[in-house]
């Protein structure tokens, strides 16, 4: 597994990626995790939780790993981890690892996965979740990819509720988040609370 650190891109192994979680509480996974500030800032709230990120752009990665490994009293995290992947694809390491998934504003090829191909991206949770996970989705309803409907509560629930059960996930929410209520995440910053855009926010969980 490519893992993105200040100071360049290094390999872990199944060994490695086993000590990092031994002794945790639990695993976060924030798919699309671009500068890692969501990731950052749970890990700071979680300390006993290793909060790991995971983006096919390695660019937004480092500026992530920079900040997170700063000392802590300026806003660093050590029980952070970046992944470069694509989260189509990702590393088979991760299978079953995530206590807690996210998916923040998601756009491109994992927003067209989760508005054109639902059975998928469900497919894709089951195989990161473990027993247990809750899962957070946050879309932005204005910036569907060319060709896909903008999505709306009601069209998010209606094509994930199925392929969620199917893999364990109640749906405990769906619907229109306030401005207040958007994650704490850069995206949200820039697009949410900034132009008051709409957006629509999904939760879930399996119990194992
Ligand atoms: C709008 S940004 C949101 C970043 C962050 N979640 C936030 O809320 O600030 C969307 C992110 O999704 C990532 N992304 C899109 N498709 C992806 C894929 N197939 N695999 C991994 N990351 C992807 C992009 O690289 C980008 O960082």
């Amino acid at each position: 597994m490519e893992v993105i650190t200040r100071s360049g891109p290094q390999s872990y192994d199944g060994a490695a990626w086993q000590r990092l979680r031994d002794g945790r509480e639990g695993v976060l996974l924030d798919l699309g995790c671009g500068e890692g500030d969501y990731v950052r800032r749970f890990a700071r709230e979680h300390p006993r939780w290793l909060a790991a990120g995971l983006d096919s752009d390695r660019e937004a990665l480092r500026r992530a790993a920079r900040q997170a490994e700063r000392r802590a009293e300026r806003g660093g995290a050590a029980n952070t981890l970046f992944i470069a992947a694509d989260a189509q694809h990702p590393p088979p390491e991760l299978e079953g690892a995530a206590q807690r998934l996210t998916v923040h504003f998601p756009w491109a090829a994992l927003l067209r996965l989760i508005l054109e191909d639902a059975p998928a991206f469900a497919a894709l949770l089951d195989r990161l979740a473990a027993e247990r996970c809750a899962l957070e989705l946050v879309l932005n309803a204005e910036a569907a990819p060319p060709d896909c409907e903008p999505p709306t509560p009601h069209s998010l629930a209606a094509a994930l509720q199925g392929p969620l059960a199917e893999a364990g996930f109640a749906v405990q929410s769906c619907g229109w988040l306030n401005p207040q209520d958007a994650p704490p995440t850069r995206w949200a910053g820039r697009l949410v609370k900034g132009s008051r855009r709409a957006m629509v926010g999904l939760s879930a969980s399996r119990a194992g």
